[in-house]
């Protein structure tokens, strides 16, 4: 059996670029990994895939992205064992922080490894991109300028000294719905300014809220006003910065080192979900 941690992601920024002929939008975010996750237990079995989760509301059969993961990877390489996949929910389901996704790349990974199938970082790559757009970046994790509908995964270096506090109010956004809604005339800034141009400028978390923002926030809180209160509560609670995580629901909070995030949170309102993390750098 094989234990793997999957992460969840935060967005520090994201810009939309453009819509795409597919009907996907281009854009450009820095991905951050966090130390909060789910745990999943990977095994061999005879035949077929078995899908285990501690939460009911996880898909066991197709809708699930590690059984599309493992069947891509059955029908590429014609393997005759089944798998089972257990995984430990912690990440909230539809909430912007990419748990699917990244249960999908660390079974990529670990169905690499398993089966002995010597794929490439470039080939897992390729292989994500076809299974989601936040998918590919889970592949490398730590930080990444990502871009294009997601595929495109650039390491880098950013700020690492901090602690994140994620809360998650109990709504169902839909990410389609989001992107749909989202009107290019209502972007923050000049698309001319990119993130990619600035990135190494930043040297402290206060200087984050000069460059990065979250396209998608305004769409998210015209919908969903308890998301503004959110973004006010942690502006309040002292963050350095304070975003939307992807198409929401999720949002955060970063905080210098040395900050108390566990009195923070110990404040945070219980309707709330939240977490505590730690980038991984
Ligand atoms: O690829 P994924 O299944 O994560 O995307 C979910 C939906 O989000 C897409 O069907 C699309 O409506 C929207 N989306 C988008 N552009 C992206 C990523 C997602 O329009 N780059």
């Amino acid at each position: 059996m094989t234990v793997i941690q999957s992460h969840c992601k935060i967005n520090i920024g994201l810009r939309i670029v453009g819509k795409r002929a597919d009907g996907y939008h281009n854009l450009e975010s820095v991905f951050q990994e966090t130390t909060f996750g789910d745990e999943l237990f990977i095994r061999k079995k005879d035949r077929g895939v078995k899908i285990l989760a501690s939460d009911d509301k996880v898909p066991r059969d197709e809708r699930n992205l590690c059984f599309q993961a493992f069947l891509l990877l059955k029908k590429e390489f014609g393997l005759r064992d089944g798998l089972e996949i257990e995984i430990l929910k912690n990440i909230p389901m539809g909430s912007g922080l990419g748990g699917g996704s990244s249960n999908a790349a660390a079974c990529l990974l670990a169905i690499n490894a398993l089966f002995h199938l010597g794929l490439t970082r470039p080939q897992l790559l390729r292989l994500a991109a076809g299974l989601g757009s936040d998918v590919p970046f889970f592949i490398l994790g730590k930080t990444a300028l990502v871009k294009g509908r997601g595929e495109v995964v650039i390491p880098m270096q950013f700020l690492k000294e901090y602690s994140i506090l994620i809360v998650v109010p109990d709504l169902h956004i839909s990410t389609p719905f989001i992107y749909k809604n989202f009107e290019m005339g209502l972007t923050k800034y000049s698309p001319g300014i990119k993130f990619e141009a600035v990135v190494s400028e930043v040297q402290t978390l206060g200087e984050l809220k000069e460059f990065f923002f979250n396209d998608l926030e305004g769409v998210a809180k015209q919908y969903h006003p308890e998301l503004a209160e959110i973004h006010q509560l942690l502006a309040d609670s002292g963050a350095e910065f304070v975003s939307m995580s992807g198409s929401g629901s999720a949002m955060f909070g970063l905080y210098r080192e040395g900050t108390d995030v566990q009195v923070i949170k110990d404040n945070i309102p219980q309707k709330y979900k939240s977490f505590i993390a730690k980038p991984v750098t």
